[in-house]
């Protein structure tokens, strides 16, 4: 049976059945469907342990889809107007695949430089040659943005021969690129676009003012639904048109990813798709209304708020006052937030209704959260994105080359061996393969002394990186 409005729950119906008849489990995995636990394991958890099952023959595999979990990729390409695929691994295995299904070793693609680092990953590990497109930096406050066409025509005409576009959109913050006009000028030119959309799962309703990558032309996208939709963390999805290779992507997909796909992830993976496929006109309205009346709020209470083009973002810029210290107050009062930087913190708003009790609630304790924020010191540096060409090249960094480990002083103006990312939000700060400048190692210097999340190798804590100073 498949999956539809009238029995949309047809997979997580399939795990109760298979809950409800009390099986013997003399297969993995060891909790033998939650019969291996002690007192010490929370009731809530063991409830749902034996909904923990394994490609069973009724259960059907992730890696060869046939039964149920074909049936619920079938629903979920209708609803997106594509062909899908449920990931367990997150958007990052869905770039990893996109990219190694579009593009082979040691050929060229065009990125955006803000890409998450699951993409650069990629591309240093499949030994791609990547094309830097730099984002539009937004006026005012200095986030970046999105890539625009003028800037992907330019890389093509200086750097031709690209096999792929990957970008991001939205992005962290809700802003999205014009997608319709670059796919439409990349299509007569065979060029595959890939969308890393981990943020837009939920941008489908044919009213919202801007929807997914998927329904503007894109070739393929990557949705986390982990981060907007009603799923388990690591759930995900990808969505893909004809143009690209079918049996590469699979191919992908089944080499990165888990032999073991967890059948919690699966089950919110078709949870969150009938949540999607059951919000009626009025619910998309409500919950957009409730989304504005909340910004609205915040603006009439003082705070300066940027909502991009996706209206579940919404970022407060906390500029003169700081933003890592405003996130610090949230936490003490019991308010977790998405990202603080210096100048601005980023709130992730849920896909319901909010109601306006909880708006009242929500905003007499961010305005209290305020009151005692201090203004930014002088020394602290305000997130500068690195500013470079609109278009340029990483340089390669061979197997072979000589790394030496130097001090962020001496290693101005030479080129990183090393990666070095601020978490969140995930986006390199230095890429290995680029040239390293005074300016990054100074923001990178007061990152350290601000105790600034790093996602970086041990000596860098220390003001060192690792630099190419011989090539072979
Ligand atoms: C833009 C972007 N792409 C990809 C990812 C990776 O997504 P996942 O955590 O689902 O693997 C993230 C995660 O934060 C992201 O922000």
């Amino acid at each position: 049976m498949a999956p539809s409005r009238e029995n949309p729950f047809t997979f997580l119906e399939m795990l109760e059945q298979h809950v409800r008849e009390h099986r013997v489990s003399f297969h993995v995995p060891g909790h033998h469907n939650g019969t291996v636990i002690d007192d010490t394991l929370p009731s809530a958890f063991a409830k749902v342990m034996p909904y923990d099952l394994t490609e069973l023959a009724h259960l059907d595999d992730l890696h060869d889809a046939s039964g149920i979990i074909k049936q619920a990729e079938t629903a979920l390409g209708m609803l997106y107007e594509s062909k899908s695929k449920w990931l367990v691994n997150g958007s990052t295995v869905g770039n990893w695949s996109m990219l190694a299904a579009t593009v082979q070793r040691g050929e060229r693609v065009y990125v955006q430089r803000n890409s998450h680092k699951s993409v650069w990953n990629a591309i240093e590990w499949l030994g791609l040659e990547p094309i830097l497109l730099m984002p539009t930096i937004e006026r005012g406050t200095g986030i970046p943005t999105t890539v625009t066409l003028d800037t992907i025509k330019q890389a093509i005409l200086e750097f031709p021969g690209g096999r792929a576009v990957m970008l991001t959109s939205p992005t962290y913050y809700g802003d999205m690129a014009d997608i319709r006009a670059i796919s439409d000028y990349l299509s007569p030119k065979d060029i595959p676009l890939l969308v890393d959309e981990a943020h837009g799962a939920h941008l489908i309703h044919p009213k919202l003012p801007r929807r997914s990558a998927i329904f503007e032309g894109a070739s393929a996208v990557v949705q986390s639904a982990h981060k907007t939709l009603p799923a388990f963390t690591m759930g995900a999805w990808v969505h893909y048109k004809e143009d690209i290779d079918e049996n590469r992507l699979k191919h992908a997909l089944s080499s990165f990813q888990t032999s073991s796909p967890s059948y919690l992830i699966m089950a919110s993976l078709d949870y969150a798709r009938s949540y999607l496929e059951t919000l009626t006109d009025e619910a998309w309205s409500s919950i957009q209304k409730s989304h504005a009346q909340f910004v609205l709020e915040l603006k009439r209470s003082g705070f300066v708020v940027k909502v991009g083009d996706d209206f579940t973002k919404v970022t407060i810029m906390t500029y003169p006052k700081n933003g890592l210290i405003f996130s610090q107050h949230l936490a003490s009062i019991g308010i977790d937030i998405e990202l603080a930087a210096v100048d601005h913190v980023l709130f992730c708003l849920p896909l319901r209704e909010i109601k306006k009790q909880e708006i009242e609630h929500w905003l007499k304790l961010i305005k209290k959260a305020a009151t005692h924020v201090p203004i930014i010191d002088d020394d602290e540096t305000i997130f500068p994105f690195p500013q470079s060409q609109c278009v340029s090249e990483l340089h390669p960094v061979k197997e072979y080359a000589r790394i030496q480990r130097v001090s962020f002083e001496q290693a101005i103006g030479l080129i990183a061996a090393e990666t070095v990312i601020p978490y969140p939000p995930g986006i390199p700060w230095i890429l290995k393969g680029e040239q390293i400048t005074e300016e990054k190692v100074r923001v990178l210097s007061d990152w350290i002394s601000l105790g600034r999340k790093l996602q970086a190798s041990k000596h860098v804590m220390i003001e060192q990186i690792d630099v190419i100073v011989e090539e072979f």
